[in-house]
């Protein structure tokens, strides 16, 4: 089990200072049992609960719904429809409106909400909503993306082109080349607390919205939209999510808007948390991608050239799909350096539900692609991956423009993989596998190191921005608020600790409050893993405001040089005097100095050129690598993770043990989509793994055997970010392909490594076994007088 003992802070600091490891603010109420999500709210009196009516159908006219039998339904007391909507039908993320929050005539994909039922329980909604008469007329589906590539290419967005020196002059020239398509799944975000909304009715046009959402602002806007009332109405509360993943950054705008519609017209408090199986059905997920690819190189794998096309599904509506194929772009280079390239998305409209945000957001796609170029290069020049890996990884000083025009000014890549290689024993490690599989028909084991970079800024500039409200009350004890949101990722807890730090008072004093958009409005999504540098900025700000003005305080009403004031540990030092943090505050109170500030942060430096593709896109790069070792059950396809080692670069970590903590969930949860997470649609466009049953999450007894994660030490962010900290959220996700590229290895075993086995993700032991399959005949067919191995 991984080491979770936190250590004891030093004595002469406060408690929960920043860089040290406290524990999660939560973290005792997440294992009892007492940290309350929405679901666990009080109930008003009345409170109605809500069930979604959803199409059957993938693309369909919809002739006629008969609600009928709906409304007559024990227990119903409204149901509603687009004709009941007093603003606009329509909850499409970032001011798009190709999302209809009830389909009317048309369906565009099996699970689209065509209505909603009230009713005094929840299973009577659930019951009632079962009841209506649909008649269809169906439409041709498109449902994958090699047909959507196939008819007449409709498109959610326009789609980008990076393009840097001259990718088919560069991949003429080149000694080498290889083409190639590369599969890579979906993944369904799986949060423990599913979707959910409660919405309480206020006077005249208000109306307060509990919602387990990452983007609160968005919300209040979209709420305000269906509602026909100014934003201003609206107040939109959040305390935690039960996880999000980015499945919450768009996703909950319908199931609190519905809330909302349903508190307004009937009057009554209404809660709306669907069933699993329907949070399933109704719900985007991770784009899966076909990524067609050209490399040239030379003939010491050095890449020469790159051309690659990013097809993804996005669904029926566009949502994130614009920025998340950009993303995948934007990390088709990992850490590579190429000279000469063009990448393009095209981001193909199906009639499958609308996919959307999820940890890494377009960039894992894009860094397992890079990865396939640097498997493909290896096994065509017979050479270990990892020296194909570090012969290509960006320079410091020369080659280190990205395709995007950006230059990577902090590039620790080359020293990070070099000492996790050494830490461990790769090449050791590498000896002793080849000796097993020699010596082993069938228990083959695989090891590959793969390493990470990752951009760290929202690409649409204007949301890195934040804003936070801190007040200091006269006990001294101190509330900060701030746009991010808690789901599970530690953000209350930094920012907290940054609160903490800057007053120099135990953490025990600072409490982080419920994200509202009555406190810190106009905020953007908790997302992009920018939650702790944006809020964390702005609450620093707020409390420094706070602290300039006790600081002026107390030289006037001590009469010593402001420099003589300093705030140390749950005491201010005023010249030779010295009192508590609360008594400073008392008298501060007295003289009637302001003890509340909202604090403000923008991101510096970064700007993007969508249509040139050009620009700064990213403030900083987080790195990271991973070394995996499996071994693969060649007649069955099985496979056990034997044994991780993760070096991971948190810049100076805010808080390590919570850092620790993403990386070893983001790793978990890269390597479950790329292994057993399969999503899997009928040809009616069902999708048919809907339930824990069908779809598998990685369980504990998945977890890595040997599980190691080091911190990158003595790793200062090069920007000024929040105590020259690195955002951590999103990059261990990618950590995870090394399980695939381990895998690969393995399997790659039994053509005695001779050729690129081309495994695609998900990797599940059906897909490994098909490609060992396949890898057998190729050797077969290749030397037909050889009995395989
Ligand atoms: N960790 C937990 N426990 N639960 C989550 O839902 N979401 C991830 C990551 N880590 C998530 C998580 C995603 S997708 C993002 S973008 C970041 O957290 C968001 O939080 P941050 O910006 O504060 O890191
Ligand atoms: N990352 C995550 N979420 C986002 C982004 C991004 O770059 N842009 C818009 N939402
Ligand atoms: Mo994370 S996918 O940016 O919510």
């Amino acid at each position: 089990m991984p080491d979770v003992t936190i250590p004891a802070p030093p004595s002469d600091r406060i408690d929960g200072a920043v860089h040290d490891s406290h524990r999660h603010e939560s973290a005792h109420k997440h294992v009892s049992g007492e940290a309350v999500y929405i679901d666990d709210l009080p109930e008003p009196a009345g409170l109605l609960h809500v069930c979604l009516g959803l199409s059957a159908r993938a693309h369909a006219r919809v002739v006629s719904m008969d609600l009928d039998k709906v409304r007559a339904a024990p227990g119903v007391v409204a149901v509603l429809t687009a004709a009941d909507v007093p603003g606009e039908n329509d909850i499409g993320a970032v001011g798009l409106h190709d999302e209809p929050m009830f389909a009317t005539t048309l369906v565009q994909h099996v699970g689209q909400p065509l209505f909603a039922v009230a009713a005094e329980t929840r299973a009577q909604a659930r019951r009632a909503a079962t009841l209506a008469e649909l008649v269809y007329e169906d439409l041709p589906a498109v449902l994958s993306i090699a047909a959507a590539r196939d008819g007449e290419r409709k498109l959610v967005v326009t789609p980008m082109t990076l393009r840097i020196g001259d990718a088919a002059a560069a991949l003429d020239r080149a000694p080498h080349r290889v083409s190639g398509r590369l599969a890579v799944g979906g993944q369904e975000h799986f949060y423990l607390e599913s979707q959910i909304a409660m919405a309480v009715p206020g006077e005249d046009e208000e109306v307060l919205v509990h919602v387990s959402t990452q983007h609160p602002s968005e919300v209040q806007h979209i709420v305000a939209h269906v509602l026909d009332v100014p934003d201003g109405a609206v107040t939109v509360e959040v305390r935690r999510m039960g996880g999000g993943f980015g499945g919450k950054e768009t996703q909950a705008n319908l199931f609190a808007a519905c809330a909302a519609l349903v508190a307004k017209k009937t009057g009554r408090a209404a809660k709306l948390r669907p069933d699993r199986d329907d949070d399933f059905q109704i719900t985007g997920k991770r784009h899966d991608f076909e990524i067609d690819y050209t490399v040239g190189f030379d003939g010491d794998g050095r890449i020469d050239g790159v051309d690659m096309l990013f097809a993804a599904r996005a669904g029926y509506a566009a949502d994130l799909s614009g920025p998340v194929t950009d993303r995948a772009l934007f990390h088709a280079d990992n850490g590579y350096h190429y000279a000469d390239a063009r990448l393009e998305s095209l981001p193909l409209k199906t009639n499958t539900v609308s996919n959307t945000a999820f940890r890494g957001f377009g960039g894992p796609q894009g860094v397992v692609a890079a990865e396939r170029l640097i498997d493909e290069i290896a096994f065509a020049l017979g050479k270990d991956p990892l020296e194909i890996r570090k012969r290509n990884f960006y320079g410091t000083t020369d080659r280190n423009v990205t395709p995007y025009h950006q230059t990577v000014e902090d590039n620790i890549l080359p020293e990070l993989v070099a000492g996790l290689e050494e830490s461990c024993g790769y090449w050791e490690r590498r000896a002793a596998i080849r000796a097993h599989n020699s010596g082993s028909r069938i228990l083959r084991k695989g090891l590959a190191l793969t390493p990470v970079k990752f951009g760290i800024s929202f690409t649409a500039t204007q949301f890195n921005q934040a804003g936070a409200l801190v007040h200091v009350y006269t006990d001294g004890s101190v509330q900060v608020n701030h746009g991010g949101t808690e789901m599970g990722q530690g953000l209350y807890t930094k920012v907290a600790q940054v609160v903490a730090e800057e007053f120099q008072i135990d953490i025990a004093h600072v409490r982080p409050t419920a994200t509202n958009t009555g406190k810190v409005p106009n905020t953007s999504a908790t997302a992009a893993s920018s939650g702790s540098d944006l809020n964390g900025k702005a609450a620093q700000n707020a409390a420094r405001a706070i602290k300039e003005r006790l600081v002026a305080f107390a030289a006037t009403h001590w009469n010593v040089a402001p420099q003589e004031v300093a705030f140390q540990r749950n005491h201010v030092r005023v010249g030779e005097r010295e009192m508590s943090f609360a008594s400073l505050i008392r008298a501060a109170y007295m003289a009637r100095v302001q003890l509340s500030a909202t604090g403000f942060y923008k991101t510096p430096k970064i700007h993007w050129d969508r249509a040139a593709g050009r620009g700064t896109p990213f403030y900083y790069f987080a790195y990271g690598a991973a070394c995996s070792e499996v071994t693969v059950d060649t007649l069955t396809g099985e496979y056990v993770v034997d044994r991780v080692d993760i070096l991971h670069d948190c810049g100076r970590s805010l808080n390590p043990v919570i850092d620790k903590g993403q990386i070893e969930g983001g790793f978990v949860q890269g390597m479950g989509w790329l292994t057993t997470e399969e999503l899997w649609w009928d040809a009616a466009g069902r999708l048919r793994t809907h339930a824990p049953s069908t779809y598998k999450i990685p369980a504990c007894g998945d977890r890595p055997k040997v599980f190691n994660v080091q911190l990158l030490e003595n790793a200062p962010n090069r920007e000024d970010t929040i105590f020259r900290s690195k955002a951590v959220g999103e990059p261990p996700f990618m950590l995870g392909v090394s399980v695939l590229h381990a895998l690969s290895d393995a399997v790659a075993s039994v053509a005695d490594h001779r050729f690129c086995p081309r495994l695609d993700a998900p990797a599940t032991p059906e897909r490994v076994l098909t490609t060992i399959g396949a890898l057998r005949e190729r050797a077969r067919q290749a030397s037909p007088n050889q009995a395989g191995p």
